[in-house]
């Protein structure tokens, strides 16, 4: 792990080189101890910290990009996740037809191309919105699964397809061919996919916009444990390879499929002639809100088999079948009021409330706004009359506004600048780790923002900050209910509720002792996880670990904090002057200690604690201002003690080897770093010489 890095405007070309070389084998080490291993062993704030800095040289050095870059290997690396799959047969895709007059020509054709003058029989199917997936099955049972790909080679999903419950390990029944591809869409429906969202957005992380994205992010998890825990599903419709014909019409073979334990579309219908089309068109229409899943159109099939393989392919489609797509649902309403929502990290998003309006026969009065800089791009104000569109998507959004009935007085839409929080706190527009600004506003209420105060208090007790063991979220969300838990300082006065936390259901009286003696270890406390714990935005543990040191003790940060939130300019200089703090932070710490309420948070806090003053680096011993790399496995202690000792020692740990390295640990396994540092003349030890140097 990095912790001492030279700025990037620093570095020379050598220098650049030689730390993504570094880099690109670290990064892969780690995405092969997570993916594969199931077993991380750094924080994926510091993973992320890694690709940054990645990101960050790689864009000063845009010719030293490798082939082999992490940054290219998001896409990349994915598809060499899932083996490449040979479809026994194709997986085509279908034309799509968008009137009754496009069904009527379908009709016309098939009839012409087979010259027939009697009516022909189709299958009306839902047309699933989700994803096309091939799965093979030999003698009954399932042994290959496959993304749909290119339509020639897809990815091999195998593991995944096998924790999806409505898709058979072994057919049931009897009757199917010895080998047969069975085709079918894995999808989700609403309301799994807005469970997912819901949990999504609880943990802070990034929701999909629509069931299919959902079913598609699902389906292709490296980690089939991620997949199986996504209640996705599967109707089957089709097939590819086949040992053995199975039926005369796909009308019987839906049944046959059904026989052998697939979900099959209960809205299927055979239908006669074009009035079938149409009406089987209008019933799925009808059909379409209640079904619980997303269906863009229907699709018809010439049910009579041996004339599907008479009629044959156009490139690449059938001339047997065709999809009639739904259009785009739009409708016309009134935006009446914005309001705001803040998420659990404090990003504000808009919400268009509406007047009711039936959108292909859902009632929406919602519609997301995203962010500021959509409704300025839209210029979207109150009392509008807007452009709604519901498209395979459950939720709604706004296309445009409709100049012609804007009401004469309608003001631009101004963001709010306070949260609507009860504390009206100061909005914040979001900035990157590199300063940058995005589209999100934030409240920067942080614990004392209702909306945000779990999620704080959860960063507060994890593993890197107070570590708190049995105070998770459960025990956080029932404190924070009963009006026991509004910030931090409340942890350390929980003792005072022993007698009803032991009449509560599932505390018995050893966890109840266990849990405050938990506490109660914590009260003694590292200046740094103190830091840390108080969640300031950009403040990371490096970073808190470099603040710590630079101010020695709590009185003395607190003090130069309150001055660098009233931008007294020498505290701020003082700030930026530590190793590795630029501007994002500043903003933070600023912004964080300008509250009153923070500052009155964290003084109360302060006062339940004892604060350790922060070790300073040793300046007398064998490794004091030298840069070190550890590399390769380590068989005496763990990388995270090794670092403390080394910086214990005065010396600075870095995750690269480059020019200012002095000395590489190299245990068995270590690779690029160990060449790195044979091309640049670096000093290289083993573990035990370099525990014999810094004195056992
Ligand atoms: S039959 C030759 N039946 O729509 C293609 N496809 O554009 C035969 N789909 O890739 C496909 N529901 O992902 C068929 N009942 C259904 C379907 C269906 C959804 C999807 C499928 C296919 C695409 C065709």
């Amino acid at each position: 792990m990095a912790t001492v890095l030279t700025p990037v405007s620093d570095l020379t070309e050598p220098e650049a080189l030689a730390e993504l070389t570094a880099l690109a084998d670290e990064i892969a080490a780690h995405d092969i101890r997570y993916h594969q291993q199931d077993d991380p062993t750094i924080s994926d704030a510091d993973y992320d910290a890694l690709k940054r800095r990645n990101a960050e040289i790689e864009a000063r050095f845009p010719h030293l990009v490798r082939d082999n870059s992490p940054s290219l290997r998001v896409g990349a690396a994915r598809a060499e996740q899932f083996a490449p799959v040979t479809h026994g047969v194709p997986m085509l895709s279908l034309d799509n037809a968008f009137s009754d007059a496009d069904a009527i020509e379908f009709d016309a054709r098939v009839r012409r191309f087979l010259k027939l003058d009697e009516p022909v029989s189709y299958t009306a199917e839902p047309k699933i919105d989700g994803l096309s997936c091939s799965i093979r099955y030999e003698n009954g049972v399932l042994v290959q699964a496959a993304t749909r790909g290119d339509g020639r080679v897809g990815e091999d999903v195998t593991a995944n397809v096998r924790t999806v419950t409505e898709i058979p390990k072994r057919l049931s029944g009897t009757g199917f061919p010895d080998v047969i591809e069975i085709r079918g869409e894995v999808y989700l429906g609403h309301a799994e996919f807005a469970a997912l969202n819901a949990a999504a957005e609880a943990a802070g992380q990034k929701t999909y916009a629509n069931p299919r994205n959902a079913a598609a992010g699902s389906l292709r998890q490296i980690d089939p444990k991620i997949t199986a825990a996504r209640p996705l599903r599967f109707f089957a419709y089709a097939w590819g390879l086949i040992s053995a014909p199975f039926a005369e019409t796909q009308w019987a073979a839906l049944r046959k499929l059904r026989e052998w334990g697939f979900q099959v579309t209960p809205q299927s219908e055979c239908v006669k002639g074009p009035e079938g089309l149409l009406a089987a068109y209008a019933k799925m229409e009808q059909a379409r809100p209640h079904l619980g899943f997303d269906i863009d159109g229907v699709v018809y099939k010439v049910d009579r088999l041996d004339w599907q393989a008479r009629l044959g392919f156009v490139s690449r489609a059938p001339r047997w079948g065709v999809a009639r797509k739904f259009p785009a649902e739009q409708a016309r309403t009134v935006l009446e009021a914005i309001d705001i929502q803040v998420g659990r990290t404090g990003a504000m998003t808009p919400v268009a409330r509406l007047t009711p309006v039936t959108v292909g026969g859902v009632v929406v009065t919602n519609a997301t706004l995203h962010n500021a800089d959509e409704i300025a791009r839209l210029d979207v104000r109150i009392g509008d009359t807007v452009i709604l569109q519901r498209a395979g998507d459950v939720i709604p959004q706004i296309l445009a506004v409709v100049p012609e009935e804007r009401p004469a007085d309608a003001q631009p839409y101004d963001f709010p600048h306070a949260c609507p929080c009860p504390l009206h706190t100061e909005v914040v527009r979001e900035t990157t780790a590199s300063g940058a600004e995005t589209v999100v506003r934030r409240c920067s209420g942080e614990f004392a923002c209702p909306f945000q105060k779990l999620a704080h208090l959860r960063h507060f007790v994890s593993r890197r900050a107070f570590d708190i063991e049995g105070l998770g979220e459960k025990q956080l969300t029932l404190f924070t209910e009963r009006g026991w838990l509004s910030s931090p300082a409340d942890i350390f006065r929980l003792h005072e509720k022993r007698a009803e936390l032991l009449e509560t259901e599932r505390f018995g009286e050893t966890s109840v002792t266990n849990l405050l003696a938990n506490i109660e270890a914590r009260r003694t406390i590292s200046l740094d996880r103190f830091i840390y714990g108080l969640g300031v935005r950009h403040v990371g543990e490096t970073t808190a670990v470099v603040m710590a040191r630079g101010y020695g003790t709590v009185e003395a940060l607190l003090e130069a904090m309150d001055k660098v939130a009233a931008r007294d300019p020498e505290a701020v200089e003082e700030l930026d002057a530590l190793d590795q703090i630029g501007g994002a932070v500043i903003e933070a710490a600023a912004a964080f200690f300008a509250e009153d309420h923070n500052r009155a948070m964290v003084q109360d806090l302060k006062a339940q604690l004892q604060v350790q003053p922060a070790e300073q680096p040793k300046t007398d011993t064998a490794v004091a201002g030298k840069t070190v790399v550890f590399t390769g496995a380590l068989e005496r202690m763990t990388r995270d003690e090794a670092k403390a000792q080394a910086e214990r020692l005065g010396a600075k740990v870095s995750g690269s080897v480059s020019k200012k390295t002095d000395i590489v640990v190299a245990g068995p396994g270590a690779g690029s770093k160990l060449k790195t540092a044979a091309e640049l003349g670096i000093q290289v030890m083993t573990e035990d010489e370099w525990i014999a140097l810094v004195g056992g």
